[in-house]
Parts: structure tokens; sequence; C-alpha cells
């Protein structure tokens, strides 16, 4: 794992758009797996501009975002794939047929949760997923507890996930849908990279114990230490409990995997 420190959200969030796009430029029919969350929302907006200005072409890749609130349809605009169309599908040239998102209105959940793995492997793998980081350490919405060799399925989402995501609900927990699939730690760390990003002070606590603690299914994220390339982006205000600083900040300024984005 590394960690790499850039002094505010918006440079975390270049940062992280920039890696991806290396990536995709490398390799146009890129697997990448995406995220949701506030912020993502960055993120997205770099990689917007950077399809407008720079051209980044996405007319190869195809996408697989981690999870989806159960019980509520697409266009409901609590769901994940309405903030995805909001925030990326309808201002980049991305085939409506290679995004894919989990069909939280399936009838069998568990018959959904096994096509959703079987897309990924037809796909050839995820190359690259990003991640966000929960209030209770989840990645995707694997809650504490949920095994580390889970796959995707059905999960019941904690009070604090509710509350986390209540802006989107009218600001209301109990209009949070109890239940979401979601791809599991295992399916996760079966990608050939991982990207997390993690920004403010509120994640500062929950970050060091992710990636300095102990691996534990109680933070779920914590399980990307056994990643072989697992990269946390972080500003420095959710950098501010880590242990390690001096030598992340180390890394980022010498490790030559860093020159073109310094
Ligand atoms: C949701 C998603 C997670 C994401 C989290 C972070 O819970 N299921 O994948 O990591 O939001 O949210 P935010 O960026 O708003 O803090």
């Amino acid at each position: 794992m590394e960690i790499l420190i850039l002094p505010d959200p918006q440079q975390a969030a270049l940062l992280a758009a920039r890696i991806i796009a290396k990536e995709l430029r490398a390799r146009p029919a890129l697997v990448l797996g995406l995220a949701t969350g506030r912020t993502m929302e960055r993120v997205y907006a770099c990689l917007v501009a950077l399809h407008r200005e720079q051209g980044l072409d996405f007319s190869h890749c195809s996408t697989f975002n981690l999870d989806e609130y159960i019980g509520i349809p697409a266009e409901h605009p609590g769901s994940y794939r309405s903030y995805m169309e909001a925030h990326l599908f309808r201002h980049v040239n991305l085939a409506a047929e290679r995004s894919h998102l989990p069909d939280g209105m399936a009838a069998d959940q568990g018959a959904e949760s096994r096509l959703y793995e079987e897309k990924i492997r037809a796909a050839g793998g995820i190359d690259l997923q990003l991640l966000g980081l929960g209030s209770d350490g989840h990645i995707g919405f694997n809650e504490p507890l949920s095994a580390l060799l889970s796959r995707t399925r059905e999960k019941a989402l904690t009070p604090a996930t509710r509350q986390q995501n209540a802006a989107m609900f009218g600001g209301d927990p109990g209009r949070v849908p109890a239940r979401a699939i979601t791809m599991g730690v295992g399916t996760i760390l079966d990608s050939r990279r991982c990207l997390l990003l993690a920004t403010g002070a509120g994640k500062a606590a929950i970050l060091a114990r992710a990636v300095e603690g102990p691996i534990t299914a109680m933070v779920t994220a914590s399980a990307l230490q056994l990643h072989p390339k697992c990269q946390v982006v972080v500003d420095a205000a959710a950098a501010a409990q880590l242990q390690g600083i001096d030598y992340y900040h180390w890394i980022f300024q010498n490790e030559p995997e860093w020159d073109d984005f310094r």
C-alpha cells in the first residue's frame, strides 16, 4: 500500500483523476471500477474536464460500479445509477451498454449478485477499482463484519451509513434504503489495482484505522492492506491522524512512479 498526501481535497481528487486518465490512455479498453459518494464528485468533475479539454476517450472503456441500493428504481434521484449519470456518464463518451451497476430492483438478489460477478469475469476482471471510505470503514457497502473474502451480495446497511448517505434522501436517514447490493471485499481485492480516495477531517480517525491499524472485518477497508497494488490518496485533513506522514510525503516526492504527477 502507498499513501499519497495532497494539500487539499481538490488536489487529491485531481491526482485520482489523473491516475485513472493515465491508465485509460495506456489501455483504452480499461475495465474501470467506480464508486459513489460526495468525495467522488470532484474526481468525476476532473474526468469530465479531461474529456472535454484533452479528449480523454471513454469509448472503449467498460465500467462496473461497486454497489446500488435495493428497492429504489434506477430513475430515483437517490440511486447510484442516477448519481453516475449526473456526475459522469452523461458527460463523457462511455457506451451505455458498457456501464454496469448492480440492479437493485432485481426480484432475486442472489441471482443478480452471481450475474454481476459473471459480467465482471466476462469483461476480463477489473483493471482499476476506485474506492471511497465509509464513516464506519466500509468499502462499497461492505459493512463491519463483512467477510473479507465476500463476493457480490445483499447487505443490510448500518445506521451510521444511512445517516452518512441521508443527504440524497431529503436528509432523513429513515428514507435511505435499508439494504444494498455490493461487490464483496473479495471481489474488490481481485481488481488488478485499487485506488482509495478519502478527504476531510471527518475521515481522519477511520482512515488511520483502515491503513495503519490491524486488518479486521470491523473495518473492511483494512483488507486493502492485503492488496499488492493499492494506492490511497488523501488530503492533509484526512491524513492528520496517520503515524507515518513524513514517510508518505517522501514517497510522493521521490518515487519515480509519481514523477508525472507532482
Ligand atoms: C457510500 C458508498 C461508498 C462510499 C461512501 C463514501 O456509502 N457506498 O462506496 O465509499 O459512500 O461517501 P462520501 O464520499 O460521501 O463520504
